[in-house]
Parts: C-alpha cells; sequence; structure tokens
C-alpha cells in the first residue's frame, strides 16, 4: 500500500461544497469571521470555478421575488411553493430565503454577471419569478467572489469528503482524501456547514452506452450531504421527494423558457394537449390540482398518462411557439426580424446551460423554428433546491418559525453545530441557484454567531479515532491490490467488486422496484420490501469494492453515499402510505392523496445500531 500524507487543517467553520450554497456560506462567514477574528475554511471535490449544478452555466435565475418594487410579497412565494409541493413545505424556511434572495441576485449582477433587461432598464422575466440571463460564467463569476472573500489558502479543491468527523454525538469536522494527490485530509471544526449538492445516479438512467453520463443534474453531485448528515446522526426530511424533470430528451435541454418565455405547448404524437385534454384528472388532486401553475409533478403526470395510453412520443411544439410570437408584428419587416432574434434565444437557452442539447439538435437536423422536438420525463433525482424537497431537517428563523421549527440557530440541523444549506437542507423547495446561495449566507451567518455565542471548544480527537477513518477510506485500493493477480480479467474477482458493477446493481434495483423508469414511476409496499432486502446485500458488499486507481476509489465513495440515498428514499416512500406526487412516483397500493398524511415525513439513520427511525412531523402553517 503507498503512503498517504495525513493533513490536518483546523478552522472554526469548515463548510464542504463549492456550489451555490457554499459560495454564498464563503461570502456572508468570510465577512463576520472577519469581524469576530475566526477561521472560515472551504472544501470541495471539484474546481469551484466549474463544480456543481452550475457547471455549465446557467440560462435563467429561478428565484427572484422583486420585494423592493414590491413585484410579489413573500407570501405569494410562499403560496407558490406550497401548492408546487403538494401541501408540504416548510413556510419559515421558504419566507426566509425569499425575504433575501433579492439581494443575492443584486450581488450577481454587481459582480459581473449579464441579467438582460428590456428597454426600460428592468429585467427581463421568463416567467413570474425567473429573470433571463447571460450565464455560461454563471458559476465562474459566483466562486470568483468567494474566493475573493475567503482567499484561495483556505480553499481547498479537489478534495472528496467522505465522512463526518465525529466526537460522539457532536460534528467535528470532516474527513477526505484528495483526488489528485496521495494525500488524506482531516478537516478539524468547531461548526461545520454542509451544501455538498444532491444526487445522481441512484436511479438507473435512461441514457446508455457512450451516453451514459448524460443526465440532467449534473454527475458530480452523488449524495454526500444525504451520507454525511445521515453519519452524524441529524434527521432529514421530505426523502420520499425525488424530482423527475420533463426535459428535452435524451441531453435534457431546460423548458422553463419554452414554456414560460415562448408560451410554447407540448403535445402527444396525435397532436392532443395533455394540459387541456387531461384536466378533469386535476381535480383528483383537489386543492392543488387546482392552483395555477398547475405542480410539476401534476404536470408530469398528466404526460405520463398519454405515454401510458401509447400516445407518445411527446413533443414540445416550438415551430409553433415561434411563429405565433413573430406573427404579433404587423409589419413583415419587423416579423422577420423577430423571427431571427427568437431562434437565437432559443439556441442561446441550450448554449448558455446545457450545451449537448444544442449539439444533439444540431447532429440531428432540429431547427426549433421548423419543427417539433422530443420532451421526455427523466429518471429520478435529489434535488431540494428545485422542485424536489430531499434534505435536512433544519432550524427556522426564530420570527418566523413555529415553535416545533426553531431550535436556536437558522439552518442548524438536529446535530448541534452542523448547518446545512441548498439541496442540502430540506422542505424549502424552489429556492434554485439565487435562494441557495442566499440560504449558504443565512445558514453561515448563523454559524458564526452560534461560533461567537456558543464558544464550542476545539474538537480533539484521539489519533487512533483517524487511522481508523484513513484506513476505512482506502481500504478498496487495499482490497484491489490484494486480490487483482487472482484472476486474467481485472473486473471478474471473487474478492472485490468494481464500482461500475456496484453502481450498475444499485441503479437497477432502485428502477425496478422503487419506481424509476423501467417502472414507469410505480412502486408499492411489496416492490420497496424488496428493494429494501436488495439494498441489505448490496451494503454487506460495500466492504468489498475494490479500486485500483484514485479516481475509482472517488468513484466507490460516491456509490456508498448514493446507497444511503437510497435507502432514506425507499424507507421514506414505504412510510409515506399515499401517493402524493404522482409524477414524480405512484405507490400502487396507495393510489390516492390521503388528508391525514398531509404532513412531513422524517427519518434518523443511528450509525451504531444501522437502525432507522421514521417519523412523521406536523405542517405548521405560517401564512
Ligand atoms: P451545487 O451548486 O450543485 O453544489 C454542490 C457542491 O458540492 C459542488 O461544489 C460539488 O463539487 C460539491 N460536492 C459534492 N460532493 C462532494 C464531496 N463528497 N466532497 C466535497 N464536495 C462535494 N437554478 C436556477 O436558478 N436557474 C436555472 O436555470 C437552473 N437550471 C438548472 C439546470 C440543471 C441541469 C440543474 C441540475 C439545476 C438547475 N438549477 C437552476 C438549480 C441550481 O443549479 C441548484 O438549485 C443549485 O446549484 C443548488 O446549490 P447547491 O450549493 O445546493 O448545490
Ligand atoms: S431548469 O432548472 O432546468 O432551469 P426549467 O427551465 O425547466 O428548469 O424551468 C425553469 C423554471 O420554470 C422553474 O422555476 C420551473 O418550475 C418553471 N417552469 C417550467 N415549466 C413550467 C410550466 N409549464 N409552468 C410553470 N412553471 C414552469
Amino acid at each position: 500500500m503507498k503512503n498517504y500524507e495525513t493533513v490536518e487543517v483546523e478552522t472554526d467553520l469548515l463548510i464542504c461544497g463549492g456550489g451555490m450554497a457554499a459560495c454564498g456560506a464563503a461570502v456572508e462567514a468570510a465577512h463576520w469571521a472577519k469581524k469576530n477574528n475566526l477561521k472560515v475554511t472551504l472544501v470541495d471535490k471539484a474546481a469551484t470555478d466549474r463544480s456543481g449544478a452550475v457547471a455549465m452555466g446557467l440560462s435563467a435565475i429561478n428565484q427572484y421575488v422583486g420585494l423592493k418594487d414590491g413585484e410579489n410579497t413573500m407570501k405569494d412565494y410562499v403560496d407558490y411553493v406550497r401548492n408546487d409541493l403538494m401541501g408540504i413545505t416548510r413556510e419559515d424556511l421558504v419566507a426566509s430565503i425569499a425575504r433575501h434572495v433579492d439581494s443575492s441576485v443584486h450581488l450577481f449582477e454587481k459582480w459581473g454577471l449579464p441579467i438582460w433587461k428590456d428597454k426600460d432598464g428592468g429585467y427581463v422575466h421568463e416567467g413570474r419569478w425567473q429573470l433571463m440571463i447571460n450565464g455560461e460564467s454563471y458559476k465562474v463569476i459566483v466562486a470568483e467572489a468567494a474566493k475573493n472573500a475567503l482567499g484561495v489558502d483556505n480553499m481547498y479543491e479537489r478534495v472528496f469528503i467522505h465522512e463526518p468527523l465525529m466526537d460522539g454525538d457532536k460534528c467535528v469536522g470532516a474527513v477526505g482524501f484528495s483526488v489528485r494527490e496521495d494525500k488524506f485530509y482531516v478537516f478539524k471544526a468547531r461548526a461545520v456547514l454542509v451544501a455538498m449538492g444532491g444526487a445522481v445516479g441512484v436511479f438507473r438512467p435512461r441514457s446508455i452506452g457512450e451516453g451514459a453520463g448524460r443526465a440532467w443534474y449534473p454527475p458530480f453531485n452523488s449524495g454526500a450531504s444525504t451520507y454525511f448528515t445521515l453519519k452524524a446522526g441529524a434527521e432529514l426530511t421530505c426523502q420520499e421527494v425525488r424530482f423527475i424533470p420533463v426535459r428535452f430528451k435524451d441531453a435534457y435541454g431546460p423548458v422553463g423558457a419554452w414554456f414560460l418565455l415562448f408560451k410554447s405547448q407540448a403535445t402527444n404524437a396525435l397532436g392532443e394537449s395533455y394540459m387541456q385534454t387531461r384536466r378533469g384528472e386535476l381535480e383528483k388532486w383537489a386543492p392543488y390540482g387546482m392552483v395555477k401553475p398547475v405542480p410539476a409533478n401534476l404536470r408530469n403526470w398528466l404526460m405520463l398518462l398519454d405515454v401510458m395510453e401509447g400516445k407518445g412520443p411527446i413533443y414540445m411544439q416550438t415551430a409553433e411557439a415561434i411563429k405565433n410570437i413573430a406573427e404579433k408584428e404587423t409589419d413583415p419587416k419587423a416579423a422577420k426580424k423577430k423571427l431571427k432574434e427568437l431562434e437565437a434565444e432559443a439556441w442561446e437557452d441550450f448554449l448558455d446551460m446545457t450545451i449537448s442539447q444544442a449539439i444533439l439538435w444540431a447532429a440531428t437536423d432540429i431547427q426549433p423554428e421548423e419543427k417539433p422536438s422530443e420532451i421526455a420525463a427523466a429518471e429520478p433525482y435529489f434535488i431540494g433546491s428545485h422542485s424536489g424537497a430531499s434534505g435536512a431537517w433544519v432550524s427556522g428563523p426564530e420570527d418566523l418559525a413555529p415553535a416545533e421549527y426553531f431550535w436556536g440557530y437558522e439552518n442548524m440541523s438536529t446535530t448541534k453545530g452542523l448547518f446545512c444549506a441548498g439541496d442540502a437542507s430540506g422542505a424549502s423547495s424552489h429556492k434554485f441557484s439565487s435562494g441557495s446561495h442566499a440560504e449558504g449566507r443565512i445558514a453561515a451567518k448563523a454559524a458564526v454567531r452560534f461560533l461567537v455565542k456558543e464558544n464550542p471548544p476545539k474538537p480533539a480527537i484521539d489519533g487512533a479515532v483517524i487511522n481508523k477513518l484513513k484506513d476505512e477510506c482506502y481500504q478498496p485500493m487495499k482490497t484491489y491490490e490484494e486480490n487483482v493477480g487472482k484472476t486474467t480479467q481485472e473486473d471478474v474477482n471473487p474478492n472485490y467488486i468494481l464500482w461500475r458493477p456496484y453502481m450498475q446493481r444499485l441503479q437497477k434495483l432502485m428502477d425496478e422496484y422503487a419506481g424509476g423508469v423501467a417502472a414507469q414511476f410505480a412502486t408499492s409496499k411489496a416492490n420497496l420490501d424488496r428493494a429494501l432486502e436488495l439494498l441489505a446485500m448490496l451494503k454487506e458488499d460495500s466492504e468489498k469494492l475494490g479500486a485500483n486507481e484514485m479516481h475509482d476509489l472517488m468513484r466507490c465513495w460516491e456509490n456508498k453515499h448514493r446507497m444511503y440515498q437510497a435507502e432514506a428514499h425507499v424507507r421514506s416512500m414505504l412510510f409515506r402510505e399515499e401517493t402524493r406526487w404522482p409524477g414524480y412516483y405512484f405507490r400502487s397500493d396507495f393510489p390516492k392523496m390521503e388528508n391525514d398524511w398531509e404532513c412531513f415525513v422524517n427519518c434518523k439513520y443511528e450509525p451504531k445500531s444501522g437502525e432507522w427511525e421514521m417519523k412523521k412531523i406536523p405542517v405548521k402553517k405560517i401564512f
């Protein structure tokens, strides 16, 4: 075995992750830390300039409330989110983000992000809450501000966090490994903020073969937030609330600009608009089926009903939408100019954030002004910051949170001193890039307040504990090295399992039993019980993971993280005996929405015994 150097870093606040929430946290924490003479450190598995969901850039800022200009109120946003999530939302958290999000957007603009302007200098809206941007460099701009605030010496890139560092039931930092150098990192901290995004690759993806890495959600986020918070003993919420995005098929281009800005329609292959022909179905899901906009899962559901009846493929009628807008110009010259403008905007929408969709259009001879494009429901993802809701159960702000939802510091999980933001914090959907940044700021400010008020001691961790964590970290390398000579084919070996077949086992079982694409997103108690049996065997085999180099070691840990995300998901779907989000998943044994399930499902993992605790928590309304 190689000798891996152990690098110890002592800090006051450790930020795990380098995405939107982490960059927001860095900017805010740096400000308050300076005033209080505290040290803040950030660690990202990738290069912060291009890490996380915003890596490729974005074409819109999806949360802007316009509070100051009186465009909307905090309550308007809470109403929108509550309805979209079929009643299951932490109104205090959503309101807290809504009242701060605009200031994050104004900071982005100040740092150089081009936001589209109309002829009067106002922001161009995609929809009520969304602003159009030239966002190819969005993440670079946001990361630069984080770097300037923290100083690059306080940022560790390409270090994969694989475990929390625990002192009894206290989280006192994190451990991880460099994915480029032979270095094992021990971050000792007095408070920790988790912002390592959501998870992709838990379910078998639609894309196969050479396209396998192409998913809607970025392949780099693999459930680290869930794993870390579970292992740190924190309570999680809404683990059943996955997100199934409907996207342009195979390259996952965004649909928001088409639906909201271009007012495009989606139809089945017979040219029927399922949003109209299936309107009656919405009554079954009242009151949420009756609201505007129709909740995302119900929009999916109406589409899936058509697909299940064999009426697919489903098409976005791009040509018709472009024509409708251009025809509003009465002067033929102006209409032609408008058409060109719209064509350019359509391509830019993809080039800003999903370049592969533009390439696929080019490769398959699609000109959006001439013919429609296929759209389809993707495989399930975990992204609590978007239209899913999974994440940690965190404290709300004192002035907004009902007593049951408040325990001292905003965004602190039920593990003292462990804060969460972005995809890592749950039940506060629709924060997107801007709201995640704002929530990172809220959480970081609270974490510094926690450090100042509670003054927790410096962690003192026994050397033997560190050595054990280090051995566990590199075990796959050892297992591989010891056994590779025992077979002639590297990937078939009775003594180890490589990450890819391990991941494929996870994805297959989730797909088939836990409501993936193959099962048309349907599942039941019998299926979920079977998923748990297979997961238990997979967990046993995780001890046999083998890796022949650093990159594969990272893949091993990513898939271990995914497995815990999978288990939290299966257990939560099993516990909730109703169907609340058809279009995300359907419980065929409990096909209706039930009033007594208008509550949160929370779960907790006991690392010592390996047992899970599941519970119902009432939804408290504040508006
Ligand atoms: P991320 O920004 O994804 O950051 C996660 C971070 O954690 C990354 O730095 C990653 O490298 C790091 N990390 C992960 N695992 C580890 C580990 N083990 N160790 C260390 N670091 C780790 N929002 C909009 O406002 N407008 C849009 O147009 C829009 N479009 C989107 C399109 C797509 C395809 C997707 C996936 C999302 C889109 N969003 C959009 C939503 C937005 O990107 C997310 O809401 C936001 O990025 C969430 O922030 P986060 O910090 O929680 O996660
Ligand atoms: S993105 O995350 O990849 O940018 P997308 O472009 O589909 O998502 O959607 C952007 C925003 O538009 C999100 O806020 C989403 O909820 C909203 N949206 C998308 N389609 C619709 C629709 N048909 N009706 C209402 N809102 C929509």
